[in-house]
């Protein structure tokens, strides 16, 4: 089922105090708050149990890959946290996307708690087809490579994926409705494209059939951000359900 408001805003901020300045700025308008790396690693559980605390979701990106145990801890961990939603790398392989599927699962109903969705990241945004073959040796054409590892984190029984908004119609047509597409890569033709190599407007990927588009600096280093993201809002209209 498509959600009610598409839009994830990433707090891609150095620390807590200026998280918890945009959370309160936009909580009126977003529901899910994207706690990434960086915020984590200066912050820790504490900017998520604030969010929480503000009524807001969280989606957890710390994209995490390392062998099946350490994940399956990691995303147990998830789990307590009350995340709404995180991640791990699909090139982690199967073994791993299903030790943490099955952790969360096993955790949340010893625990009594809701079960977090667990979505893999295909490629990163920032890698394009050069580097995919030149930097990490990977013969696959970009669209091949990732509906092959979503294939894997479908079969390893995850919710959904991260992908270029690139990849969302391929990613659909093959894996049906219910698996969710979360697209970073998200820039208004009237925002910078920074680091990201593979995006499209926030329309756009909605059409090709994102679930969730993730916005960062399209909204955040806008002059005015709270208008940036009414603007985004408005270009979407339409294609909210
Ligand atoms: O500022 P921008 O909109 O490019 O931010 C995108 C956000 O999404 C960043 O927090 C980045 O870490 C995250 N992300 C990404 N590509 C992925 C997964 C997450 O850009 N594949």
């Amino acid at each position: 089922m498509k959600p009610g408001n598409p839009i994830i805003l990433a707090l891609d901020v150095p620390g807590y105090d200026e998280a918890v300045e945009i959370v309160k700025k936009f909580s009126g308008h977003i529901e899910v708050f994207k706690v990434g790396s960086g915020l984590f690693t200066s912050s820790g559980p504490k900017i998520i149990k604030q969010i929480h605390l503000m009524g807001r979701k969280v989606f957890l990106d710390l994209k995490f890959h390392d062998i099946p145990n350490t994940v399956a801890a990691s995303a147990a961990a998830a789990a307590r946290l009350g995340v709404f939603m995180f991640n791990v790398h699909a090139l982690g392989g199967s073994g791993m996307m299903r030790q943490a599927a099955e952790a969360i699962r096993k955790t949340s109903l010893d625990e009594n708690i809701d079960r977090p969705k667990l979505i893999g990241v295909t490629i990163l945004t920032s890698i394009d087809q050069n580097a995919l073959r030149d930097e990490l040796g990977i013969g696959l054409r970009m669209g091949a490579e990732v509906r092959h590892l979503a294939g894997l984190a479908y079969n390893a029984g995850l919710d959904g994926v991260v992908a270029s908004p690139e990849d969302a119609e391929n990613i659909r047509s093959h894996f049906g409705k219910d698996f969710l597409i979360v697209t970073p890569g998200i820039r208004p033709s009237w925002a910078a494209a920074d680091d990201q190599k593979r995006m499209l407007a926030p329309r756009e990927a909605l059409r090709r059939g994102a679930d969730y588009i993730v916005l960062g600096r399209a909204v955040l280093s806008q002059p005015d951000p709270l208008k940036a993201l009414e603007r985004i809002k408005e270009e979407i209209s339409g294609l909210q359900r």
